[in-house]
């Protein structure tokens, strides 16, 4: 069966090069289950109409079945002459089974096989990387926990800006990750939907049921619009943007951890596990994972670039550009379950180096605000404050202490509404403690949030 697909038309063989260029099949046969599912239940659903006779019907589902197990044990032919996994699978039919498999591809098109497929692979895809985002959700969780009154410096322009405790930064990992998870979730939405049926582009004039077809395939209903069906991919956008979002996150997330492992920051330990080392300076160990993720997020955007101009400018209905679009995304799906597995499996061993973040957050003058709210508490006005507790903050540059190891006639000296007291607000535990407020970085308050969050996902 290597005859050129629908030869008769030509006068000519396809260029032996041309076959090789525009032949899919070497990535596409990685939905290869996903187009068995498809179209069983498209035989299923052609052997109700009374397209397909029983035993056609049984025969075509019969060799389905037999290919997906010979695809499965890697003892399938894949063939470039039949181009793409589509047409691969139905030529093995039609050895296999003879004339019943040549009726298999009756009111339907490789267009709209194909966006099935694709949809199919994608929810399956995203089921995976859901599991493994709630597993980092979950580590985020537990380590928050048992963090939740480590107090470290929390940074704006990477400056010390005030104290927040561990527990609190990592819940703004988590957050960040939980909208990811929705989005994921919503996306799926609209990936939920069938082509089949919408053939070519026009539909087809049998008589098929594609309420039934969906059924089978458990999707929430067929599309409505015969010619959006075979040609759009926003739904494979949708995905790859939510994905650029999820890498944007770990990048982020990698980049502190990057950090925090320095000598400079020495706020956390990588286990050994997740770093290696240099093969020239003995001493080094690298934060190889969060930097392997920093990087694969560039190469999802990419992804989610090239989807976008690959679209943007294809009349309806469908072109062979939409070849293209399986690369991006089969990568998108593998670096998405890759990264977050490797996060997933890294955060739960991650330690805090408690002394050096709460040595941190003592320098640089993290209480200063705490100091102006005291005022205002006193009766200043926040700006009047604001000025008073800027000369203190020089005082203490100039003579390098901390605002805590002022006395009190030094601190004194720029308000007389200071007393005694004030030197409980300018302690690190003070300052958090007293952000206790929704979405503060008191440890209580985070010890709320998080049973609340853990509620949420359990019920995910
Ligand atoms: N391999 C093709 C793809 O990935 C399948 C659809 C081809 N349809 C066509 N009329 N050439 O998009």
């Amino acid at each position: 069966n290597s005859e050129k697909l629908s030869s008769a038309r030509f006068a000519e063989a396809t260029d032996a090069f041309v076959e090789i260029f525009t032949a899919s099949v070497d990535f596409d046969k990685r939905m290869a289950q996903q187009d068995i599912q498809g179209s069983i239940a498209h035989a299923t659903m052609l052997g109700k109409i009374g397209i397909l006779t029983e035993s056609e019907r049984d025969a075509i589902i019969d060799g389905l079945q037999q290919i997906g197990i010979e695809i499965e044990q890697g003892q399938f032919n894949w063939s470039v002459k039949q181009e793409d996994v589509h047409m691969n699978i139905e030529a093995r039919l039609t050895d296999m089974i003879g004339i019943a498999g040549k009726k298999l591809h009756t009111g339907r098109s490789r267009n709209d096989q194909v966006a099935t497929d694709i949809r199919l692979y994608l929810r399956d895809e995203i089921k995976r990387i859901r599991a493994e985002l709630t597993r980092l959700q979950n580590a985020l969780l537990n380590l928050a926990e048992c963090e939740a009154d480590t107090i470290m410096p929390g940074f704006t322009h990477l400056q010390v800006a005030q104290p927040i405790t561990f527990g609190h930064h990592l819940m703004a990992w988590f957050e960040m990750l939980k909208r990811d998870n929705e989005r994921l979730a919503d996306c799926l939405k609209r990936i939920n939907i069938m082509p089949l049926g919408a053939a070519a582009l026009a539909g087809t004039s049998y008589p098929i049921d594609r309420h039934m077809t969906a059924q089978l395939l458990q999707f929430a209903e067929p599309s409505a619009n015969s010619l959006d069906s075979v040609s759009d991919r926003d739904f494979a956008i949708e995905f790859c943007a939510a994905g650029s979002l999820i890498m944007m996150h770990l990048s982020r997330f990698s980049e502190e951890l990057v950090l925090w492992s320095s000598a400079q920051f020495d706020f956390i330990d990588i286990p050994d596990a997740f770093c290696t080392g240099s093969s020239i300076m003995p001493q080094k160990k690298n934060p190889d994972v969060p930097e392997l993720v920093r990087g694969k997020s560039g190469r999802v955007t990419g992804h989610l670039m090239s989807l976008l101009m690959l679209m943007k400018s294809q009349p309806l209905a469908y072109n062979k550009d939409n070849q293209e679009d399986k690369e991006p995304l089969f990568d998108t799906a593998d670096t998405l379950i890759n990264c977050l597995r490797a996060f997933a499996d890294m955060v739960p061993r991650l330690s805090a180096k408690k002394d050096n973040m709460y040595r941190a957050a003592k320098q640089g003058f993290a209480t200063a605000t705490d100091l102006a709210d005291y005022l205002v508490r006193k009766g200043l006005a926040f700006r009047d404050a604001h000025e008073i507790v800027g000369r203190a903050v020089r005082l203490g540059v100039e003579t390098e202490r901390d605002l805590s190891e002022l006395t009190l006639t030094e601190l004194q000296q720029f308000s007389d509404c200071i007393d005694e007291d004030v030197f409980n607000v300018l302690t690190l535990e003070g300052s958090v403690a007293a952000r206790k407020h929704i979405g503060g970085t008191a440890p209580d308050t985070v010890r709320e949030a998080i049973s609340k969050a853990r509620a949420e996902l359990s019920g995910n």
